[in-house]
């Protein structure tokens, strides 16, 4: 079976959602740098060098037939200034149409429900265009603000993973919430 391919850019109200480039090496190093974002997230730190090798290996792999990954930019419409990341990865046996979502935004553009409306984004491309049978999401117990975006976005808590990651000399525990395509299909129809 082959993947399935997300047509971008996606917009919602206030966003853009599209590929990656080049040149949004310094966009991105600006929030990745910066200690709110790793916060709550099992990941090394973010050098310049380190953010610069994976936007490499992003762009390799969107040139890749078999894509089962996009980290993609977010754009403010009204600034024009790319202000956050999405991230979709497909399950790779693609016959379980099955993806991990997740989102991340610059510090000073933080509750101002750009969160939720990547996340919303997220959803109906991973359910409309993807036609995935169910899309998860996991944050890690001390990230409330993920939490609350999964929660808004009506995903339901399915469990909690206790110290199932081991990163920065301790251990990690993190929620997972996911929807069904019935369930994303129904809050459709109830918004519509
Ligand atoms: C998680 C993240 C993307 C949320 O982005 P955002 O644009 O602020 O999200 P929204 O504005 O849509 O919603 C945030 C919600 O969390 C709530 N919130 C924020 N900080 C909180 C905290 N410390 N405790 C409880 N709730 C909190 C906000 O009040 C808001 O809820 P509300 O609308 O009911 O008031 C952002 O915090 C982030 O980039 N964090 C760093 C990267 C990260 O951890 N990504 C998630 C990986 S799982």
């Amino acid at each position: 079976m082959t993947a399935p391919k997300l047509r971008l850019p996606v917009e919602t109200q206030r966003l853009i959602i599209r590929e990656l480039a080049e040149d949004d090496l310094e966009a991105l190093y600006a929030w990745r740098r910066h200690p709110a974002y790793r916060r709550h997230l099992p990941m090394p730190r973010q050098t310049r060098a380190a953010v610069e090798a994976e936007l490499n290996a992003i762009l390799r792999d969107q040139a890749d037939y078999q894509r089962l990954r996009w980290l993609l930019g977010v754009v403010e419409q009204k600034t024009g200034r790319l202000l956050g990341e999405a991230i979709l990865k497909l399950a790779p046996a693609t016959r379980h149409r099955q993806a991990e979502i997740g989102w991340a935004v610059a510090e000073d553009a933080k509750n101002r429900g750009y969160g939720t409306e990547i996340g919303r984004a997220l959803l109906e491309a991973g359910f409309g265009q993807l036609k995935l049978h169910r899309v998860f999401a996991m944050c890690s117990t001390e990230n409330c603000a993920s939490r609350r975006v999964m929660e808004k976005l009506g995903m339901r808590e399915e469990g909690l993973f206790r110290e199932h990651f081991r990163a920065r000399e301790r251990w990690w525990s993190s929620h997972i919430y996911a929807m069904l395509e019935g369930e994303h299909r129904k809050r459709q129809g109830r918004s519509a």
